[in-house]
């Protein structure tokens, strides 16, 4: 194991412990810290976010970024949690519409009761998804730990089958991404490609960066240039010069469709990069977590860069 994966991995194991979470979150450092990551704690810091993104001009001219909002929690126990988790979705669609905001949502299928039953959660997406369908806005299911895999493609198609606006995001990581990738590219999904930002197995997943870096460039050429089916949407989630920089080749030997393609970031990363590819008239997106659950992404965050430690220890000094 290189030393990226272990890095990443322990800070996936602290972002699992509830003990570490009570005494992290605690911190006014700490705290002081997710803000990087994180719009705050309401609905209404997202809306600010979004907007500003949406407004986004240079020299004079308007380059509008998307905003993917994403209200954080996750693996939920009880059907109470659940179908509050449901309610907070469907205000967030109204928020999105009230305001005329350019703005997808990103669920996930635990935060909606996937590990309570398959049946109860399709029904909970059913309603978000329908909500957002009168809305004319775009559901992201995100990807989660490999076990949930294969029940969340089963939910994405059932809801591209009945005509739902939903995007599914595609692990390069994970092994069976390639086999999710012809069906979804026969099936003209919209897809969003992400590396990983959980620890599998080696049995279901590529462990190290090269590995996951050929099986991101490999999806992201055959998706975006129809070699298995012909996606309606390909959103290219990284913040890797590298696999941007491919992309962008793709599209310039009109190989891909610039209509078709979409850069993605999260809030807090790169922001400057992903203002510049929006000026360079690309589609872009940044997913914009907001809520008071913040502790289990912000150690992802943290655990993706060794960097952000440092990043991290800084804020116990301003
Ligand atoms: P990589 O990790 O190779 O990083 C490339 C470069 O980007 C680094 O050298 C650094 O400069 C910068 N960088 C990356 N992460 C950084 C960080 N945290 N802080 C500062 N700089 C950083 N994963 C998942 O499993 N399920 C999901 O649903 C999603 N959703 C999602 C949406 C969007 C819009 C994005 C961009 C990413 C995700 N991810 C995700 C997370 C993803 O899987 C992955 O963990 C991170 O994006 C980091 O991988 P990169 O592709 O950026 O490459």
């Amino acid at each position: 194991m290189d030393f990226h994966s272990a890095y990443k991995g322990a800070f996936i194991r602290l972002s699992k412990s509830e003990a570490a979470k009570g005494m992290l979150m605690g911190l006014p450092a700490v705290r002081r810290a997710k803000e990087r990551f994180i719009a705050g704690d309401t609905l209404g810091d997202g809306v600010r976010v979004v907007a500003d993104l949406n407004n986004y001009m240079r020299d004079g001219n308007a380059y509008p970024i998307s905003g993917v909002l994403d209200f954080v929690g996750e693996s939920v126990t009880s059907r109470e949690e659940a179908a509050s988790a449901v309610q907070t979705y469907c205000g967030i669609l109204s928020a999105i519409k009230a305001n005329s905001l350019d703005s997808r949502i990103a669920v996930k299928l635990s935060q909606l009761g996937l590990d309570i039953g398959l049946d109860f959660c399709r029904e909970n997406i059913g309603i978000v998804a329908d909500h957002a369908q009168r809305y004319g806005i775009c559901v992201e299911i995100d990807a989660e730990e490999d076990a949930k895999a294969r029940r969340t493609l089963d939910i994405y198609k059932d809801l591209h089958r009945k005509g739902r606006d939903v995007a599914i995001y595609l692990q390069s990581a994970r092994k069976g991404s390639i086999d999710d990738a012809k069906e979804l590219g026969e099936m003209g999904a919209k897809v969003r490609l992400v590396k990983i930002a959980y620890r599998e197995s080696p049995d279901v997943a590529w462990q190290c960066k090269t590995d996951i870096d050929d099986s991101y460039r490999f999806l992201m050429a055959t998706l975006s240039t129809g070699t298995v089916g012909n996606v309606s949407k390909l959103i290219v989630a990284t913040h890797d010069d590298i696999m941007i920089k491919e992309m962008q080749r793709l599209i310039s030997y009109g190989l891909a469709d610039n209509e078709k393609i979409e850069f993605d970031m999260l809030l807090g990363i790169r922001s400057d990069r992903i203002r510049e590819l929006a000026g360079e008239g690309h589609h872009t997106g940044v997913y914009v977590p907001y809520g008071k659950d913040w502790y289990p992404y912000f150690c992802r965050r943290v655990g993706e860069r060794p960097e952000n430690l440092v990043f991290v220890a800084r804020s116990f000094f301003s």
